[in-house]
């Protein structure tokens, strides 16, 4: 059997990296996958349920339950940036992680659609899909994501203050980066996209530019 294609994006908070999963996903009718959802969804289950996200034992039960038909993984509550928090901390588990894992290369390996697949996280080029045909990273500037940050909360009705966002987009970051398990980093084989001047029409015809000559047209 052939394998289908992937596209793994990896990236921080807020660097654009969705907007462009969904946009390629689009243009190649390939299935996407948000897996900071899925994070986010240990993180509000967990939250939900009145526990603590940083007790190993309780993100572990919230991540081996989860499945993919789980109405949690479309909860609106999973944007809030108490969540996100939330999701950073479970991430940072090994044993959450794995229970994660089976979830996203199934995914990857029989994508609905059954056309290809388009994965968005943190370690998708570098763990998840190790052979996955095209990977991008996608950053920007601290500054540049806190803003983006903001209007997203602003556009969706919250209030938000950017001195917050960016001090808490930087402890994420932070977090991120440097915790043992699955750190931020680009693979060495990704195409490393900074969109901090570009718009996200510049950032896709970028991206798209490197996949094209990945997987070829869509
Ligand atoms: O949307 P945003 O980039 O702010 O965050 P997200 O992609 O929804 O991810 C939320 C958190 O989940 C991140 O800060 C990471 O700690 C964690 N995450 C991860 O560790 N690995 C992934 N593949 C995806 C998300």
């Amino acid at each position: 059997m052939t394998s289908l294609p992937v596209i793994a994006i990896d990236g921080p908070a807020a660097s654009g990296k969705g907007t462009l999963a969904r946009r390629l996903a689009a243009g190649y009718g390939f299935a996407h996958l948000d897996t900071g959802s899925l994070y986010r969804a240990v993180g509000l289950s967990v939250l939900r349920a009145g526990g603590d996200p940083a007790d190993e034992g309780q993100a572990l039960s919230a991540a081996q339950a989860l499945s993919p038909g789980d109405s949690v993984l479309t909860d609106p509550a999973l944007r809030g940036d108490n969540v996100a928090h939330a999701a950073s901390l479970v991430a940072a588990m090994v044993e959450v992680r794995a229970a994660l894992l089976k979830f996203q290369r199934d995914f990857a390996t029989r994508p609905p659609g059954g056309r290809g697949a388009v994965l968005d996280g943190r370690d998708i080029g570098t763990g998840i899909c190790p052979n996955a045909e095209a990977k991008l990273f996608v950053t920007a500037s601290v500054e540049v994501r806190a803003e983006r940050r903001v209007k997203e909360l602003q556009a969706a009705g919250l209030h938000a203050i950017v001195e917050i966002v960016l001090e808490d987009m930087k402890a994420r970051d932070e977090r991120d980066s440097r915790r043992a398990v699955a750190p931020l980093r680009p693979a060495v084989d990704a195409f490393v996209l900074d969109t901090s001047a570009l718009d996200a029409d510049q950032a896709f015809s970028a991206a798209l530019t490197f996949i094209r000559s990945r997987i070829g047209p869509a």
